[in-house]
């Protein structure tokens, strides 16, 4: 790593973006044709108008019983009135001790009809502001190494991490999560998908990304026992889980944001490359892909890396979280190779719908990669993050405008995730900045 040196953004038309991708030498997916946002896609019994998703971007600001307040409420009218048909809802704890954070959401017996009252809003606006039909995924998670459920670190882990334990305040002292706790956290994951299911959900994805506690498993090569070690036991929590909520839920989407490449050196990753842990190897990733269809998996959001390890390759940015480490790597070199792991994942198997995202530094240039992707069957939806925060509306002006507002779009200036860092309610502290300030 070398001294962070900031791109600023200068592109201004769209012959500037593709001489700028060829000059640093990397490939873009690219079209005009944004005709291919309207081409419908069925996902089990629903089919959606158009090919945006709002990407799961939590929020922070449940209540200290884990539901939604005031301030989700308005995040959400602002993802339903802005036109993508899937919405992806946030990082949702299954358990109070895997929170990342006091405010983040957690799913229960005795706050499901908050969550129902939320997901029947939240379809209702998208109707009445849109003229359509939602899919609506929920997305079920352990925060893992990253769990601070009261503000203060409280890491369960599935391995010590010569990569991560470093960084993440992890002792040789931290006790691995014991195999009994992760049998009887399945319980616990398929008791919440039941109750996503009663709230009305589509579907919930078994979250397996962003090096939370499922994503680490999938990269345990060092840890011992049923959970770790061969790909069969490493992968073996998701695949239960998958399966036993498809059991109990046969009508229901099952799906996870699956972490296809964690870009952590080896033995500590997933699908990162043993001599360069920078370069990739999907067949691990894409094995596991193909048992997950084999359950019934009808969707899959791919995703890379880990936004507190290497956030430039989760989320490339034009300035880094403040006091945090930055790497020297052109912004573009980020969104590309998003695109081209979420592309050779698509393409492998063309018949099950993605997502991906990863793309808001390209700001108002969006829609051109996201149109290069679609058209060429490289992905099926396109996903936005931090665009649905400063420019919720965004998918209505590319749909009906053609264009996105350049004075609206994000700035990937990092406040979002800094608010995150210092546990306060996440927006965007530019375009939203009467709500969030840093
Ligand atoms: C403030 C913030 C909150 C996020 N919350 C979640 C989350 O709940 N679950 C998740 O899988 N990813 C989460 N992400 C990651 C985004 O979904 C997305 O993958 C990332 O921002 C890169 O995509 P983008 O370039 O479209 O923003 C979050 C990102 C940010 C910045």
């Amino acid at each position: 790593m070398t001294l962070f040196q900031r791109v600023p953004f200068r592109l201004k038309t769209v012959d500037d973006l593709l001489a700028e991708a060829a000059h640093i030498g990397v490939a873009l997916p690219f079209s005009d044709d944004f005709s291919v946002f309207r081409r419908p896609k069925t996902i089990g019994s629903i089919t959606l108008d158009n090919r945006f998703a709002v990407n799961p971007m939590e929020g922070f600001d449940a209540d200290n019983n884990g539901a939604p307040t005031e301030r989700s409420i308005r995040r959400y009218d602002r993802f339903a009135a802005g036109g993508a048909s899937l919405i992806w809802f946030e990082a949702t704890a299954v358990v109070p001790e895997g929170r990342s954070n006091a405010r983040q959401f957690w799913l229960h017996e005795k706050n499901v009809s908050q969550y129902a009252e939320l997901l029947a809003r939240t379809r209702r606006v998208a109707k009445e502001q849109c003229g359509h039909d939602i899919l609506a995924v929920v997305q079920l998670t352990h925060s893992g190494r990253y769990s601070k459920p009261d503000g203060q670190a409280a890491p369960v882990i599935a391995q010590h991490s010569g990569a991560l334990d470093p960084v993440t305040g992890v002792t040789p002292e931290t006790p691995l999560i014991a195999d009994d706790a992760l049998d009887r956290l399945q319980d616990d994951y398929l008791r919440v998908a039941k109750l996503a299911a009663q709230a009305g959900f589509d579907g919930a994805d078994i979250k397996s990304c962003h090096g939370y506690l499922l994503n680490e498993l999938l990269g345990s090569h060092t840890r011992s026992g049923k959970y770790g070690g061969s790909f069969e036991n490493r992968t073996r929590f998701l695949r239960t889980v998958v399966a036993r909520v498809r059991e109990e839920l046969p009508q229901w989407i099952v799906t996870s944001r699956l972490n296809v490449y964690d870009a952590v050196k080896q033995p500590w990753g997933f699908c990162s490359m043993p001599e360069d842990y920078r370069r990739w190897d999907l067949t691990e990733a894409k094995r596991l892909v193909a048992e997950l269809v084999k359950l019934g998996v009808p969707l899959l959001n791919a995703t890379i890396g880990n936004p507190y390890f290497n956030p430039h390759y989760n989320r490339p940015y034009e300035l880094p979280v403040r006091g945090a480490t930055a790497y020297d790597e052109h912004p573009l070199i980020g969104v590309s190779r998003f695109c081209e792991i979420a592309s050779e994942m698509q393409q492998t198997f063309p018949d099950l719908p993605m997502i991906t995202g990863g793309c808001a530094w390209l700001r108002r240039f969006i829609p051109y990669v996201a149109a290069g992707l679609i058209k060429d069957r490289k992905l099926a939806f396109f996903g936005l993050g931090r665009e649905a925060f400063a420019y919720p509306d965004s998918v209505r002006d590319i749909l009906t405008c053609g264009e996105m507002n350049p004075r609206k779009v994000c700035t990937t200036c990092s406040g979002c995730t800094e608010l995150m860092r210092r546990h306060q309610p996440t927006g965007c502290v530019i375009r939203d900045r009467e709500f969030y300030t840093l």
